[in-house]
């Protein structure tokens, strides 16, 4: 039987990168069927609403998405169209692998290959109690951490690390000044580590987890932490192993899980046909072991090094000249 997802080809390189992945995965023979949606201005223009609610019924039905960046514009009002996702299908874990690749112009070619796993619903991006006093003087905003969060998405990190064959689960926290919610998480992160005898677990202060991660990333295998330690924390690791081109992210919750790369719809190169198509097909391979097809995702990957090995139609941000479609063709013809 064929499996359907959801395909959302965004705007700005959104479209020009999807069109790259969707080549490829027809060429790696997945047996999808892709249900089309659309999110973000394209769909502002065509439907009055950045995200229609046919999308979202069309993601809660497949229960799998595979994105492109959308436009969320700035000011007027406009919550984050991703953040809105999230919440909406309470996608929990935000996963991201950060992985040394040869041939860019990263600063560790080698020795990096560590997932932070970042809570994506609550700590401090709940939007909740934002104010500013009437005189501009003072701002504050609420944080919330709760048990039920904390055990999930730290079971969720010691259960792929399983599922994976990683070793090694470093608990990132604040909780020694940060004592009630950062203490809260990292209380529960103990429980839950207790109950992984066989997965090695350590404890790591966030700002010495910075200083840690560029002296010596290997020493890290999976990373699990709050909301915004975790995303500061992986863009740090897409930088370490050579930026945006280059960086997949999964969003998964217990209905739905969307796929997509972490840059964004880079309004200065789109409708080029220059975009660097890696990031998404990283995600697409993130997708492919998501739905059981662990050795296409891995055919996948190992096409791209290749790829990349033989410096073969690269992309400008990757230091060659070649197209988005040029280099998913050299791409695919590797798998
Ligand atoms: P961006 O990631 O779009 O671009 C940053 C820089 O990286 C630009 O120079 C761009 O050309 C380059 N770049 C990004 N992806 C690339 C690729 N695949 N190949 C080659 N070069 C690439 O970030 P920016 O400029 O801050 O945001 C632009 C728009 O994207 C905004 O509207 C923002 O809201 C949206 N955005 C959407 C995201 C999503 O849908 N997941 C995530 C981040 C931003
Ligand atoms: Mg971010």
């Amino acid at each position: 039987m064929t499996q359907k997802i959801t395909v959302i080809r965004g705007d700005g390189i959104g479209p020009e990168i999807m069109d790259a992945t969707l080549y490829v995965l027809g060429r790696l023979d997945v047996g999808l069927e892709y249900e089309f949606a659309d999110a973000g201005l394209v769909a502002l223009e065509k439907h009055g609403e950045l995200l229609p609610q046919a999308t979202l019924d069309s993601i809660a039905r497949n229960r799998v998405a595979l994105k492109s960046p959308l436009t969320t514009p700035v000011g007027g009002g406009f919550s984050s169209i991703n953040v809105a996702l999230r919440r909406h299908f309470d996608l929990y874990a935000n996963v991201r692998p950060a992985h040394s690749f040869p041939n860019t112009r990263s600063r560790f070619p080698s020795g990096v290959d560590l997932i932070t796993v970042r809570e994506n619903t609550e700590g401090a991006y709940i939007g909740e109690g934002q104010t500013l006093s009437e005189d501009g003087e003072t701002a504050m905003l609420v944080q919330k951490i709760t048990r039920k969060g904390s055990e999930r998405i730290v079971r969720y990190a010691f259960e792929l690390a399983r599922r994976t064959g990683r070793k090694k689960v470093t608990v990132v926290h604040k909780a020694n000044i940060l004592k009630t919610t950062s203490g809260l998480f990292l209380h529960v992160a103990r429980e839950v580590a207790a109950q992984y005898p066989d997965i090695e677990c350590n404890e790591m202060i966030v700002d010495n987890t910075c200083m840690q991660l560029v002296m010596r990333p290997e020493q890290f295998d999976i990373i699990v932490t709050t909301n915004l330690f975790g995303d500061i924390i992986s863009d740090l690791c897409a930088g370490l192993v050579g930026g945006l081109g280059l960086a997949p992210g999964a969003n998964i919750g217990e209905h739905a899980a969307i796929f997509e790369a972490v840059h964004g719809t880079a309004p200065d190169i789109a409708g080029k046909g220059i975009a660097n198509p890696c990031a998404l097909l990283l995600g697409a391979a993130q997708m492919l072991d998501h739905i059981g097809q662990p050795d296409k995702a891995a055919r996948l990957r190992g096409a791209i090094v290749a790829t990349l090995e033989a410096k073969d139609s690269l992309t400008g941000d990757l230091g060659g000249t070649g197209t988005t479609l040029g280099f998913a063709e050299a791409i695919a013809s590797r798998l």
